[in-house]
């Protein structure tokens, strides 16, 4: 599905037609916007501090976009935490598919982890991910975001070229078509916004470069990632989580 660049107030247009061609995405000017023509159609709608993604123009669509602020507050993955137990004090962790972040938001929430690379590869998702960060301000959550530091990159890149040794590496590889289940509004986008095509060899190479732990994110249904048989996996009503243990 396309995702064009755009704008709300026309002092954002000239941004906004950068960033599209620093994406690599087609600009449209909210004035030659056909709404029924573009119902179904993805939107980055550049802002100042506060960009977002909308799919249609309708009123009624959400905008989507790094909200860490509520994710601290109103969500957790408890499946997800009992994964990270038996970590060691101090750990260093890499998100290899960040995303929006989410996962990202969780891992940094146990209290044993110290710092959380997160990597991704859209251009404007990083973008997303680097204003989310910007803007958080609260307190709490920035005692989380202050564990994180960010790569646009292939996560396959970096691990080939880095000699950090990670404790934990997390993979969350877009699933689709498994399952029956109408997935939220934010992996839905990614789902159709980014490009499936798994790395070839990513999970190999991330359990030779970390020193503890691997862990990806699967559909229940799913096969291993890479036919790769994990150490064990924890098993929720619609989400796998396989555990590779390096030692
Ligand atoms: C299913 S989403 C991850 C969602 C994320 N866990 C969250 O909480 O928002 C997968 C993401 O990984 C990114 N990605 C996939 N393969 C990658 C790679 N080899 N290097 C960097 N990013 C990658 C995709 O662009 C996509 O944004």
């Amino acid at each position: 599905m396309e995702l064009f660049v755009s704008h709300e107030s026309s002092q954002n247009k000239e941004k906004a037609f950068i960033l599209a061609k620093e994406f690599d995405l087609k600009f449209i000017s909210q004035e030659a916007i056909d709404k029924r023509k573009y119902n179904q159609s993805y939107f980055f709608i550049y802002q100042s501090k506060h960009s977002f993604i909308r799919k249609g123009l309708g009123k009624l669509s959400k905008d989507i976009y790094c909200n860490f602020l509520d994710w601290s507050v109103s969500f957790d993955d408890p499946l997800l935490s009992r994964c990270l137990k038996g970590l060691p004090d101090k750990f260093m962790a890499l998100d290899a598919t960040a995303g929006f972040g989410k996962d990202a938001l969780e891992i940094a929430k146990n209290p044993k982890c110290k710092s959380l690379l997160l990597i991704e590869r859209e251009k404007w998702l990083f973008y997303l991910l680097q204003e989310g960060i910007n803007n958080a301000a609260d307190k709490d959550l920035l005692q989380l975001i202050n564990k994180f530091s960010i790569e646009n990159i292939d996560s396959f890149e970096h691990l080939s070229k880095t000699r950090k040794n990670y404790d934990l590496i997390y993979i969350d590889p877009m699933f689709s078509g498994v399952g029956k289940s109408k997935a939220k509004r934010a992996i839905q986008t990614l789902r159709d916004l980014t490009q499936e095509a798994e790395t070839e060899g990513l999970l190999d190479l991330a359990i030779k470069r970390s020193s503890k732990r691997v862990i990806v994110k699967r559909h229940k249904n799913s096969k291993f990632l890479e036919d790769i048989k994990p150490s064990h996996s924890i098993k929720g009503k619609v989400v796998r989580y396989d555990i590779y243990n390096s030692s």
